[in-house]
């Protein structure tokens, strides 16, 4: 009952939709091609922001989604930069990051939107499952990597802003794994073991990204804290945009069972659009202003 309530609360009672001013800023946002990211970028550029940088594993169709953007505001002197990034190889994400170093200036804020929500146990070219893969570990080698240009953005009266999307319902996850507590195991190996798949399902497996991504928060907001006042140099924030309609889970499309695809289906029609999901990750980057 209170799954369906969360879902169509979702719809019924939207996220506010705030108008911040992205005067001058430059934004950097991944997994813009298609859900939340593409919703986001939509409302970056009325706001107007100076610059923003998508970073898309297919650029051809970022060209696309940058046009059908631009084609929205006709009046805007944006500029929309297409970069490629696959968060599924690690030399693709340092290319990336390099590039962004390199080519920008400076960078105000940064969200890491692209994630995935796989159906099967599949495992990456580096043996980690995918979802751990993609919302866990690149997600935070990416973090690292641009940690540098945004602590060197800070001014006097501005801090960036560093947006992970995690999910609130990583508080689901009833309870962790008994070997968790020996504190020789390595955490990493425990949760990417065929007893951890076996004990946890598609659907905590995919919480469980997303609640190890809030311990990577917790560091992070360690690496950026100023040593003498302890003020942090850059806002490190977690949003939860909440259930809302996306492509999120195209696997289960594709693979599962004619059973499944209909729940699925349904599931995805019942919350809040991708722009209404996307007044998340602006209000949150504004810090709630
Ligand atoms: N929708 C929800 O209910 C919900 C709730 C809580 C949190 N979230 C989180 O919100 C974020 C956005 O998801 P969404 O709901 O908007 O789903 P979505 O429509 O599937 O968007 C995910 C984006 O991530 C990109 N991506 C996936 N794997 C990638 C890779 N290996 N390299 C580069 N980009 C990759 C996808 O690119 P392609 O277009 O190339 O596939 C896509 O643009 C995710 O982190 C998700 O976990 C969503």
């Amino acid at each position: 009952m209170a799954f369906l309530y969360q879902r169509l609360g979702s719809k019924v009672w939207p996220p506010r939709d705030t108008q911040p001013d992205l005067t001058g800023r430059t934004l950097l946002i991944t997994g813009t091609n298609s859900g939340i990211g593409y919703e986001s970028v939509i409302k970056f550029v009325p706001a107007s922001a100076k610059r923003i940088i998508i970073g898309v594993r297919s650029v051809e169709k970022g060209e696309e989604a940058k046009r059908a953007i631009l084609a929205q505001a006709p009046q805007s002197n944006v500029t929309i930069d297409v970069y490629h990034l696959n968060m599924l190889g690690y030399n693709a994400i340092e290319a990336f990051a390099s590039r962004v170093n390199q080519e920008v200036e400076r960078l105000d804020y940064v969200v890491l939107d692209a994630g995935i929500n796989p159906h099967a146990c599949k495992k990456s070219t580096y043996g980690f499952e995918s979802g751990i893969q993609v919302n866990l570990l690149s997600t935070m080698l990416l973090a690292l990597l641009l940690l540098p240009k945004l602590l060197a953005s800070k001014t006097d009266i501005f801090n960036p802003v560093l947006e992970l999307v995690g999910s609130g319902t990583h508080q689901r996850i009833p309870q962790l794994l008994p070997d968790t507590d020996h504190p020789d195991r390595d955490i990493l190996e425990v949760y990417n073991s065929e007893a951890s798949f076996k004990t946890f399902g598609w659907i905590q497996r995919y919480l469980l990204t997303k609640l190890f991504l809030m311990y990577v928060q917790w560091h992070l907001v360690k690496v950026v804290d100023d040593k003498v006042s302890g003020s942090p140099r850059v806002y490190v924030i977690v949003v939860g945009p909440g259930p809302t309609q996306s492509g999120l889970r195209r696997d289960f499309q594709q693979q599962s069972s004619l059973g499944v695809r209909v729940a699925v289906s349904t599931m995805n029609f019942m919350p809040k659009t991708a722009e209404q999901g996307a007044r998340t990750y602006i209000s949150d980057l504004m810090l709630g202003e």
